[in-house]
Order: C-alpha cells, then structure tokens, then sequence
C-alpha cells in the first residue's frame, strides 16, 4: 500500500478507494468464511432498533473469540493500520469493532454518517468488498457525498474504502445481486489508556 497515498487522501478529500488492494486468495477465504457465519438484521443507532426502511442488510458481527485463519490476518492488519493512522495522524486509536455485512437482492442502506462529531467514538471506517465478479449493473455501488458531487464506488472484491466516519455522508444503493463486505470502525475510546 502506498502509506502516503492513503494518508494524503484522508487530509485532503476525506476518503480513500483503491481496487486490488487484497489478494484473490484473501478474498476467496474471506468470502468463505462469511459464507460459514450466522447473520441476523442489522439494527440502526445506538438502540440497534431494526428499520428496513433504512438499511436492509444482515450483519455478523466479529467477536473477542475468532479462530478463523483469515479473520486473524484480517485482526492484524487492521492493527497495522491503526498504528498508521496514530503515527502519521495522531487519532489515539485504540479499540475496533467489526463486522461482516451481506445485502440479499434488493437491499440497501440510505445515507448516513457513522458517526456523529462528538458523539461516539468510531474515527475511521474501513471497508473491504468480497465480491469477486462485479458488473455497473449489479447495482450495490456506495455512494459518498462530497462538496455538491456524488462519487459512486463498486463494491469489487479486493477494493478497500477508508473514511472519516464523522465527514462522509454516504449510502448504498440497491443491489441486484448478493453483496458482501467487511466493516470495521477505527475507534479512539477516550477514557481508555
Ligand atoms: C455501514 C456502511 C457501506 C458498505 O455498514 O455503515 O455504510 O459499502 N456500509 O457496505
Ligand atoms: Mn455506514
């Protein structure tokens, strides 16, 4: 990864897309080990209350207990990447929380921030698509919105997204096939030393 890159995109727009970031070999275990997981439907807020009005994917959320090989390597990288973003930006990273999430045809997920400014703790969102064979007209595409434009994102397998979840408001579209993705919150738990 070019550190410098993902470090200078962050600063200046907010967010950072990169396809082929991982392997076919990482996805294809990733994607087998979603494939393993039980999912239940994913709540909104801090009550997790469930509205399919809002988002309609089902989630699995990855707990202290994980024995996976792929979900291990997937841990280590995301602390490799945490100390990256405290040693070049200083956000006192100190905890995640993860999940996997799938979107059955027809889903979707209205725009919304992960975070409100002040108000929790998750710094940066990182997302790593599993979906190996994506078209345009699969549907599925995130879409961030910026300063009056719209960028729209595949959600190709290998691709990683990282924002700041208290600036990007952002939303995915239905989708017309099965989406899979790996959700992670950077967080910086400030009563935590
Ligand atoms: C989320 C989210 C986007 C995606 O889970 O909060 O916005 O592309 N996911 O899966
Ligand atoms: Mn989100």
């Amino acid at each position: 990864m070019s550190q410098s890159t993902l470090i200078s995109n962050l600063i200046e727009k907010g967010w950072f897309y990169q396809e082929n970031f991982f392997t076919n070999e990482v996805v294809d275990k990733l994607v087998k080990e979603c494939n393993s997981r039980s999912f239940f439907k994913a709540g909104i807020g801090k009550c997790r209350s469930i509205d399919e009005n809002i988002r309609s994917d089902e989630i699995s959320w990855l707990t202290d207990n994980e024995y996976s090989d792929s979900v291990i390597k997937y841990i280590s990288f995301i602390k490799e990447l945490s100390n990256v973003f405290n040693r070049e930006l200083f956000l006192g990273l100190n905890d995640y929380e993860a999940h996997f999430a799938t979107y059955p045809v027809g889903a979707f997920y209205k725009p919304h921030f992960d975070n409100f400014r002040g108000k929790n703790n998750r710094v940066i969102t990182v997302i790593i698509y599993l979906n190996q064979e994506w078209t345009d007209s699969d549907g599925g595409e995130i879409c961030l919105y910026g300063d009056n434009k719209k960028i729209l994102l595949n959600p190709t397998g290998g691709s990683i997204l990282c924002f700041i979840s208290s600036d990007i408001l952002h939303e995915v579209l239905p989708t017309n096939k099965e989406r899979m993705s790996l959700t992670c919150w950077l967080l910086n738990n400030k009563n935590i030393i």
